[in-house]
Order: structure tokens, then C-alpha cells, then sequence
């Protein structure tokens, strides 16, 4: 009997492979909205319909749909394109960021009756989004339309809705792998199964004997130049450690060997056969006992050509920084407080998988189309590593399924390349949800020793930090992540006597990387707990103590890290942040989150506290610079097109950030038109000019300043074309949506091009900026939860976020990125870690054990701008990507100190370590917030 389906209303009776699920049968046959996640029915990414019922595609053999109809998301709209009233209402609320996950929800979504949708969090268990905070998702679902349509120029400070949000929708973005290239062979990678070993022998004949393996690459094909996977705009500032392929492993799941094939099946078989004879060697484990004498060195390198501080002592960074004198501070200090705070690895868990894939075009040139925040720089390692010139190397991002720095690093374009320059045929390689865990980055760890001191009137006289952040068997980001975590979080407070000692250090574990916040948030989390504990032990109360201390308005800022030379506050909204908070504070006990009564956690914000349950409050603050120290680079140009519309191109990336959304506001403001007639083009080495990238928050306030100039430019020259044009004076000629409005009457735009044309004059402008000078932006998260002695249970009962983003140029999107931050942090406060196992296995390498927030463990967060405008940034915008994730630990932390009295310095608070704290402590009344001595 024949195989048989529709797919949104066309027949297909291709046999399915033996053992082939639905999600690669309907890939393979072109429906590419239907997206890889997990392939382990965890994320919901790949959800479609089969005979009406939402199922699972990466779980449902392909087989048992015969005879069935199934429906993708590019089946949801109506034969006459009509969209379906749940992706109009997707696109109203703006209910998605990078959109990876909307196809899921959507197919989710439409499937629910009215009983389910009264239960959102149970209705989307099987769905996971890692960008939105789910608030956007409830709203889309509900029918809540945020979007605004403004008047020509007038774009700036409203909602407009993110420009492929049609697409998004329909399934027909085009993400990495959503094409289709004819001779498409398949790479599938070989890992260690040691923390450190030599491979003395690589036997790949078995391999290449398996039925369509075309070739097996390994460290005798690699260069034997070594470079870093951190993108940076200069690679000196990380060390070069890395080989495509190495002769030594120095974690579990570093690449050995890659076996490229007609399949991903037959790649596989063949790594299966690929026999390796390994030298075992002594591995480490722990920051601290690397850096000892004798522990097993990681990188035995030159550290002058590796750019490795100490390779011996495993040290591959460091920092020692006095400011005044630490223990004259400490002897002046009323009260004094020291502890130890860790925090955890956590991953990424972008939605959408590392990969790549690579071809030569007809013009003899390098291909690569990657999932990357950094296409520029991506373009500029690979011809350094293999020699090439750059115009024969193009590199291509599509739309990017999220990315919170962990693809500001190049894992996977570099093994592809190497593999397209030797077989001369196109090549793909999509990591697993696996390989993400161990193959992939994670946040660093962090260890910090942090003592503090302040005088009885609550001024703060010393602080003192040694920090040990664990990199992993690579340096990538290392370095940077150290010097950065002891930035803002020291110099936002004003301690006259400041010390730092930071360490970044090698291990033989899965590497770090770069991670939303870039090691902010774990230093924030010791000194934003730290001084709250002083506070308490001072009698004072923490956020006055704090207010005390922090800078004001116009102060110097003081980096004990030393990267402060072009810092400003050039704007200052930290003031309204703590204003925001005190304002929770004194509201009652029953106040419940804004219209929280059907979103997740509706019964923990009503004023229901279960009997016996501890209630808490608290607050932590943070700082961040508006970019990276040492230069961010972005180019812009605009143009004038024939019929009259705009072209902007700039080299940044989207990855749900939202950028291509602001740079076409800036822009239609500059330019006195709508956003509709902006086309933006992004991220393509060949289309758009340097950019150093879509990392460190950068999208606005540096891309966005190169938009600004590019578009300011442009209409100048409009202008003054056309009043040289039509004799008249520049000043009385006005740019508007459509023309050049003069003394005499309009000038249509494609009029203007076309006599400029006639003229040889190119309707073009250029704008760029370098990142620097940069200014600072602030936050504030304020929590009030109740906590279950009887089983260390925690419940949000309000969750208060105020940001200072300068000029918000979009509140919808600006919200959005708030609230996917704070949902963020709260899973890497709660829950998220990544294990590392006895032998230095990662042991959470799925979304079953390393569980990222479901929208059921989500509070709504209220969020709070406040009314600044930078001298800075453009049109007084400030960045606000990352800043929302720092606070969040340190303020629950505080919450929880202020319910139970028990100090918690280790991350993740779950459940578990919070009960047997309190059990061990004895705590199990309902507890008076001013008993709060008790320490943990
Ligand atoms: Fe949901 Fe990115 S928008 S994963």
C-alpha cells in the first residue's frame, strides 16, 4: 500500500525512512515553519496538527500519518491569505521576540477551547519560549493589541510591531536551516568521552567505509593555528587556545573528529566507526584546585603568543586593583560582613540550535549561512584561519532563534568551512539539544569572597572582592567576563576603598562563554546580597542604606576592572528606579501583580499567602555600561530608492532583540516617512557594511547612533538637492512621507531620484559610530514572596521591575526584552544548572534535567521606565537587553533573607536547598520581618 498525507491541503506520498518522525518528514518536504527544538517533545517548537489535534512532530512517526491531514502553521491562514485570527492577535501584542518558538504556541494555541484557554499555564506545558517571559504570549492569546500605527516621522517612543512579524507568524521567516540546497551532504561530530586526554591514533577507515560517508576530517586536516570561539571586534583581547580540531581533549564533548555524509543518519554511523586510541591524562575539575601546585595543567602554551596569563597555573586571566586602602577602611567600619557566594553554570537555551551551513557559490566564493550574533567577525576569523581573502568569503545570517550571547562565539562555521574548502560541496551542521549542553557554551561559574564594612550612619567604608570565575577548557570570553563582572558592580556604589582580586580560570570542563549580563549578574548577586546583610546587621534598612551610597547624577565612575576611560552618566535615572520600588514597598500586602488574575502564578499574587507560609521582601539595583570598552564598531547607509521608498542597510544582527524594528523608527523619523517604507537589510557580509555585532547591547546605541547619522544625512541631502534642483531656497523646503513639499508646490521623492539620476547624483548617505563615548544604564527588581518552611517552596507574590533606559523607543519591545530578562534570571535563581558529573560529564544535557522556566513558573513583572534621555545615545536611548537579568538573583535572595532570616549565598535557590536550610535552622513559624538575625 502507497503512503499518503495532505499537508496544509497538497498531497504528498513520499515513503517516510523507516524510524523517520513527522517533524523531518515534513522539513524534507519543504514546510520548514515547523522548527527543531529538542526533538525530545520538550520545547513544543515542532507542534502541528494531525487530523486537528495538536501533536508533538519531532515525537509522531512520520508513518502513522498516513491517510491523515496535517496542518502546519503555513496551513493557519486562509486560502485567500487571510491570516487566522490567532496569528492577527501574535502580531497586535508583538507575542514573540525571536519567533522560534511562535509556531509551536500558535498550533497550540488555536487547537484550545474555552475551558483550556481559562488555563493558559496547563494549556502550554508542552511549549517553551526562552525570549518572551510569556507575558506577550498571554496577551497575544487573550486578544490584547498593543500595536500603534503612527503618523509620518513620528515613529520614535511608540509600539510599532517588529517588521517580519508576518512572517514570524505565517511560518515563513527564514531561519539557518530554513533552506533548501540541492547536494546537501551532512556533518555529524565525534566527542570526547575524557576530560583530558592525548589522541594518540585516529583509525577512520571503518568510517569511511559506512555507505555515503564522503569524508572523515580530524586534527591531521586541521590548521594547526590556534584562535579563540569568543567574537570580539579585536581577537588579541581573548586567548588563542582553540584548534579547529586538536590533537588534546580537554573536556567531554570536545569535538575529535567530523564525519560528513549524503545523511545525517549515514554521518552518524560513521562517527559510530571512527576508532580513536586515547592517552588518558590527570584532569581537573574545580577553579581552585586548578590554580594549586601540581594540579594537571590545561593549556601548556606560550603565554605571550596563547595570551594566557599564567598557562601554569591554569590562570588564563587576572585582575589586582586597589582604589584608596581597603583595610583602613575596614578599621573605620561600625559593622563588618564577609561571606563566600557562588553561582552556577547555566546554558543558554536559545530555542533555536547552533549550526551552520556552507557551499561555493558560481563566483568560486565561500558561502556560510550561520546562527550567529557576529557575521562580520565570524567572516573575518575564518579568513585568517584559512588564509583567505575577504571578498571571497561571505557570511550570512538569517533570522536567528535567539542567542543571549552564546552565539557571539564561532563553534560551528569553522569545522563547516574546513569541510566545504575540502569536499567542494555544500555542508551542514545543526547541533543536537544535546550538543548545545556539551558542545556548546555556558555561563561562567563564579566563586566570589566578598567582605564589606560601613559605619553605623550607613556610609559604606570598604569593599573587598576575590573572585574566581571557572572558563572551562577554553578561554573564550574568560578574561573579558572577569574584568567585566568587577565593573559597575563596584563603581555604581560610591566606598571610598575598593580591592579586587579576579581570577579566570582553566578547567577540564565544558567551556563559558559569553552570557546576557557578561559576568555582572554573578558578582551583583554577592554585592548586591552582601550589603543588603549589612544593612540588616547595621539596623538600618537595606534600600536606604543602599540609596546612601550609590552614585548621583554627574559623579566619575570608578571601574575597579580599569575600563572607565570613556564611561559617563551621561544620564541618570537610578533615583526614579529606587523610587519605583519604594512606592511596592508601601503598598499593601494585597496588592496583586497589574491584571495578574489569569496569568501563571494567579494564585501566588492574589492575596492568598497559605497559612503558615514566611512572607519576604527585597530589592537589589544594577548598572551597566551602554556597550563594550575598546571600541564597538557599526556602519549604516540609506538610500533613496526609485520609487521613492528607503533601503537602510546595517550590518547588525536580529535575533529578537527587536533593532531591525528602532532602526526603521529612527530612520522613518529622520526621514519624515512611515516605518512601512523602510526596507531594513541586516546581517549579510555582502549587502551591508562592518558591524562588529549584535552582542554586549549594542543594537541601538551603537548600530542605532550609525542609523541616526545614516538617515540624518540622507535627508539633508535631500534637501538640499532638491532646493538646488528647483531653485529655491533650502530653507523653506520640508521633507514629508511621500515628497519634498516647497515654496512652489512637491517634489514626489521618485521625482527626486530620478532628476538626481539624470544629474549622476547618488541619493545615498553613510552614518557610522565606534561605541565609545558610552554612558550607563540602571535598573531595579523588587520582589515580595512567600516561602513554604515544610518543603522550601517559593511563590512570587509581586514582582516590580524599574528600568532606566534612557529615551524607550519602543515600550512594547522595550517591555518585552524587560520581561524575558527577569523570567531569565528567575529560572537561573530557581532552578537552571547545568551538572557536571564525577568524571567532568555534563549531566543535564537535555530540557527534561536542566529545566528552563515554563510558562506556568512565570509571574507577570511590572515594569517601569523611567524619564531620562542620554546625551549619548541616540535620541537619548539607552541599551536595555541584558541589564534586566542582573538584578533579579540578589533581589529574590534578599526577599528570601527578609522571610526566613536565613542568608542564601549558593545558586540555584531550589526548593530543596531552601527547606534543608530552613529545616537545619529550625525555622518553621511564620516569621516576623524585624526577628531577620538569624544566619544561614
Ligand atoms: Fe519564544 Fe524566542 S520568541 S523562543
Amino acid at each position: 500500500m502507497s503512503f499518503g498525507i495532505e499537508v496544509n491541503g497538497r498531497p504528498f506520498t513520499r515513503e517516510p525512512r523507516p524510524g523517520q518522525c513527522l517533524r523531518t518528514y515534513l522539513r524534507e518536504s519543504g514546510w520548514f515553519g515547523v522548527k527543531k527544538g529538542c526533538d525530545a517533545g520538550d520545547c513544543g517548537a515542532c507542534t502541528v496538527h494531525v487530523d486537528g489535534e495538536p501533536v508533538h512532530s519531532c515525537l509522531y512517526p512520520a508513518f502513522r500519518a498516513d491517510g491523515r491531514t496535517v496542518t502546519t502553521v503555513e496551513g493557519l491562514a486562509a486560502g485567500s491569505g487571510e491570516l487566522h485570527p490567532v496569528q492577527r492577535r501574535f502580531l497586535d501584542a508583538q507575542g514573540f521576540q525571536c519567533g522560534f518558538c511562535t509556531a509551536g504556541f500558535l498550533m497550540t494555541a488555536v487547537a484550545l477551547d474555552e475551558e483550556q484557554r481559562a488555563d493558559l499555564p496547563r494549556a502550554f506545558k508542552g511549549n517553551l519560549c526562552r525570549c518572551t517571559g510569556y507575558r506577550a504570549i498571554e496577551d497575544a492569546v487573550r486578544g490584547v493589541c498593543h500595536a500603534e500605527a503612527p503618523a509620518p516621522g513620528e515613529a520614535v517612543g511608540r509600539n510599532l510591531p517588529a517588521p517580519a512579524g508576518p512572517q514570524v507568524v505565517t511560518g515563513t521567516a527564514r531561519y539557518t536551516f530554513d533552506v533548501d540546497l540541492p547536494g546537501l551532504l551532512h556533518m555529524k561530530l565525534l566527542r570526547s568521552p575524557h576530560a583530558h586526554a592525548r589522541v594518540v591514533a585516529v583509525d577512520t577507515s571503518a568510517a569511511l567505509r559506512v555507505p555515503g560517508v564522503h569524508a572523515v576530517l580530524t586534527h591531521h586536516d586541521a590548521p594547526r593555528r590556534h584562535f579563540s570561539t569568543a567574537r570580539h571586534e579585536h581577537p588579541e583581547e581573548d586567548p588563542a587556545d582553540t584548534r579547529v580540531l586538536d590533537d588534546t581533549v580537554r573536556h567531554i564533548g570536545q569535538r575529535v573528529a567530523a564525519v560528513v555524509a549524503d545523511s545525517e543518519a549515514a554521518a552518524e554511523e560513521g562517527c559510530r566507526r571512527v576508532e580513536v586510541t586515547y592517552e588518558v591524562l590527570p584532569a581537573v575539575l574545580d577553579p581552585e584546585e586548578a590554580m594549586r601546585p601540581g594540579a594537571p595543567v590545561v593549556h601548556d602554551k606560550d603565554p605571550a603568543t596563547a595570551r594566557i596569563a599564567r598557562p601554569r597555573d591554569n590562570v588564563v586571566g587576572e585582575t589586582h586593583r586597589e582604589i584608596g586602602d581597603v583595610e583602613a577602611g575596614f578599621a573605620e567600619a561600625d559593622a563588618v560582613y564577609e561571606d563566600t557566594y557562588r553561582t552556577q553554570r547555566v546554558q543558554h537555551a536559545s530555542l533555536e540550535t547552533h549550526g551552520a551551513l556552507a557551499w561555493f557559490d558560481e563566483d568560486n566564493r565561500l558561502n556560510v549561512r550561520t546562527s550567529s550574533q557576529t557575521p562580520f567577525l565570524t567572516r573575518r576569523a575564518l579568513c585568517a584561519l584559512y588564509d583567505l581573502p575577504e571578498e571571497r568569503v561571505r557570511v550570512v545570517a538569517g533570522r536567528v532563534g535567539g542567542g543571549f550571547g552564546g552565539k557571539q562565539e564561532m563553534l560551528v562555521e569553522d569545522i563547516v568551512a574546513l569541510a566545504v574548502l575540502r569536499l567542494r560541496r555544500p555542508v551542514k551542521l545543526e547541533y543536537t539539544r544535546a550538543e548545545q549542553f556539551y558542545g556548546a557554551t555556558t555561563r561562567h561559574p563564579f566563586s566570589v569572597r566578598l567582605k564589606v564594612g560601613a559605619r553605623r550612619d550607613g556610609t559604606l567604608t570598604a569593599i573587598r572582592l576575590r573572585v574566581v570565575s571557572d572558563t572551562g577548557a577554553y578561554g573564550n570570553h574568560g578574561p573579558s567576563v572577569m574584568f567585566h563582572s568587577v565593573g559597575e558592580s563596584l563603581a555604581v556604589y560610591r566606598a571610598p576603598n575598593k580591592k579586587v582580586d579576579a581570577f579566570a580560570v582553566y578547567t577540564h570542563t565544558v567551556p563559558a562563554g559569553a552570557y546576557r549580563g557578561y559576568g555582572l549578574g554573578q558578582v551583583m548577586f554577592a554585592v548586591e546580597s552582601a550589603l543588603d546583610e549589612l544593612a540588616r546587621r547595621l539596623g538600618l534598612d537595606p534600600l536606604e542604606f543602599k540609596a546612601k551610597n550609590i552614585i548621583g547624577p554627574g559623579e566619575p565612575l570608578v571601574t575597579p576592572g580599569g575600563w572607565d576611560e570613556d564611561l559617563h552618566v551621561a544620564s541618570y535615572g537610578l533615583d526614579q528606579c529606587l523610587g519605583v520600588v519604594r512606592r511596592a514597598q508601601a503598598e499593601p500586602l494585597t496588592k496583586s501583580a497589574t491584571d495578574a488574575v489569569t496569568h501563571a502564578m494567579a494564585d501566588a499574587v492574589t492575596d492568598a499567602v497559605p497559612d503558615g507560609w514566611l512572607v519576604g521582601e527585597g530589592t537589589a539595583l544594577a548598572m551597566i555600561a551602554t556597550g563594550p570598552p575598546g571600541g564597538h564598531h557599526a556602519d549604516a547607509r540609506a538610500a533613496l530608492l526609485p520609487d521613492g521608498t528607503f533601503d537602510l542597510a546595517v550590518g547588525t544582527a536580529e535575533f529578537g532583540n527587536g533593532t531591525t524594528t528602532v532602526h526603521r523608527q529612527i530612520a522613518s523619523g529622520e526621514l519624515a516617512t512611515t516605518a512601512e517604507r523602510i526596507t531594513v537589510r541586516q546581517s549579510d557580509t555582502d549587502v551591508v557594511r562592518h558591524d562588529t555585532g549584535a552582542f554586549a547591547s549594542t543594537g541601538i546605541v551603537v548600530a542605532g547612533k550609525a542609523t541616526l547619522r545614516a538617515s540624518r544625512a540622507l535627508a539633508d541631502l535631500l534637501l538640499d538637492f532638491a532646493a538646488g534642483h528647483l531653485s529655491v531656497p533650502r530653507a523653506d523646503c520640508r521633507l514629508t512621507e511621500e515628497a519634498v513639499v516647497h515654496p512652489g508646490g512637491r517634489l514626489l521623492l521618485k521625482e527626486l531620484y530620478e532628476a538626481a539620476g539624470a544629474r549622476g547624483v547618488t541619493l545615498t548617505a553613510g552614518g557610522h559610530f565606534g561605541g565609545t563615548p558610552r554612558s550607563v544604564a540602571f535598573n531595579a527588581q523588587w520582589f515580595r514572596l512567600a516561602v513554604d518552611p515544610g518543603t522550601g517552596e517559593i511563590r512570587i507574590l509581586r514582582s516590580v521591575h524599574a528600568a532606566d533606559a534612557g529615551t524607550v523607543m519602543n515600550p512594547m519591545q522595550c517591555r518585552g526584552q524587560v520581561e524575558g530578562g527577569v523570567a531569565q534570571a528567575l529560572g537561573a535563581t530557581l532552578f537552571e544548572d547545568v551538572r557536571i558529573g564525577e568524571r567532568g560529564e555534563v549531566e543535564t544535557a537535555d530540557f527534561r534535567r536542566y529545566r528552563v522556566p515554563q510558562y506556568a513558573d512565570v509571574p507577570r513583572t511590572e515594569v517601569h521606565f523611567t524619564d531620562t534621555a542620554d546625551t549619548i545615545g541616540p535620541l537619548g536611548a539607552k541599551s536595555m537587553s541584558e541589564s534586566p537579568f542582573n538584578p533579579v538573583a540578589p533581589a529574590l535572595a534578599n526577599a528570601l533573607r527578609d522571610a526566613t532570616g536565613l542568608r542564601f549565598t549558593q545558586l540555584p535557590l531550589t526548593r530543596d536547598r531552601v527547606w534543608l536550610a530552613l529545616d537545619r535552622a529550625g525555622v518553621s513559624a511564620p516569621h516576623h520581618r524585624e526577628r531577620g538575625k538569624l544566619d544561614g
